[in-house]
């Protein structure tokens, strides 16, 4: 009997939390205080998205989810830590992230840096030292390589830092869409690409495929994140709204207009749709994945 896109999902989401909660350092050992930040910041709260399309691509090449479970967690490690980071009074000084106080305000900034640079570290052990992942060297520095590219200076760090400088600058199209491919679309384009990565009979034209449907679902999502500031419900997104306005963040709404905004979401729908068209049935959560970010209401 075929499961629902919502039973697959919470399984998922149940799968990646067992995952995660093995590979943090436990909240007993020393430093403990370090190490119930870094479990406070990445357990009990979060879509999952980007695991989730981690497992959707290993579906959609018939690779088993145990060999690329390392890459999802490597992947959601990384973004829990620009998540604490985010947060920190230094840049969007926010109080609250997934209904809970931040980072910061659970513990103090100090521990909040240092269990964001821990999860970072963390990340990159996974990645070379996980036994489920293909044993190939060069599918491993493939593995690092595309995360490293992904997390650094072209991709999230590069991307938090021009939102950064953006803040009060005059709109400009061709910046924002920068800011939020590097910022977000990074993490979530390299989530495609490191399960990819592990299936060496890829071709380059399904490679090609699955990249630009990444790419696509990466800058419809900060669009929508972007739109949830201005329209969503702080209770179901489980932060302040309105903090982008307040901060004066270039946003895409704010450069674009909200109806205009709207639209690009839904022609990057289409997009992601059209991307992975040839792929057959076996690529269905990937497309179920697109629907339901760009409807989501958190
Ligand atoms: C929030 O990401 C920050 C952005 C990159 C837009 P998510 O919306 O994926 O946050 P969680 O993990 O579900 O809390
Ligand atoms: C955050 O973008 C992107 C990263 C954390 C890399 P935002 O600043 O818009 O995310 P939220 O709205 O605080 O979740
Ligand atoms: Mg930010
Ligand atoms: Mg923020
Ligand atoms: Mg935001």
């Amino acid at each position: 009997m075929s499961i629902t896109f919502a039973e697959r999902l919470s399984r998922w989401q149940a799968d990646i939390e067992h995952a995660l909660d093995r590979c943090l350092p436990a909240s007993t050992s020393s430093p403990a205080r370090l190490h119930e930040a870094m479990r406070y910041s990445v357990l009990g709260g979060g879509k999952r998205v980007r695991p989730a399309l981690v497992y959707a691509t290993a579906a959609a090449l018939s690779l088993p989810q145990h060999t690329v479970t390392a890459a999802a967690c490597a992947v959601e490690i990384i973004h829990a830590y620009s998540l604490i980071h985010d947060d920190l009074p230094a840049m969007d000084d926010d109080d609250l992230r997934r209904g809970r106080p931040t980072c910061h305000k659970a513990f103090d900034e100090a521990t909040a840096v240092l269990a964001g640079d821990a999860l970072q570290a963390l990340a990159f052990e996974l990645l070379t030292t996980d036994s489920d992942l293909p044993a190939n060297p060069a599918i491993r520095l493939e593995l690092v390589r595309l995360l490293t590219q992904a997390s650094g200076t072209a991709g999230m760090a590069g991307g938090q830092a021009l939102d950064l400088a953006a803040e009060g600058q005059p709109a400009d199209l061709a910046t924002i869409t920068d800011i939020h491919a590097r910022k977000t679309g990074a993490l979530i384009r390299v989530s495609v690409l490191l399960a990819a990565a592990c299936q060496p009979d890829l071709s380059r034209e399904d490679h090609d495929a699955l990249d630009l449907y990444a790419r696509c679902v990466g800058l419809a999502f900060q669009i929508q994140d972007d739109l949830l500031d201005i329209e969503g419900d702080p209770l179901l997104l489980g932060k302040a709204t309105g903090a982008d306005q307040a901060l004066q963040k270039l946003t895409y709404p704010s450069v674009v207009g909200v109806e205009a905004a709207h639209r690009k979401v839904a022609e990057l729908h289409q997009q992601t749709l059209a991307a992975i068209a040839h792929f057959g049935s076996q690529a269905d959560s990937l497309r179920d994945l697109a629907n339901w970010l760009v409807l989501r209401q958190h």
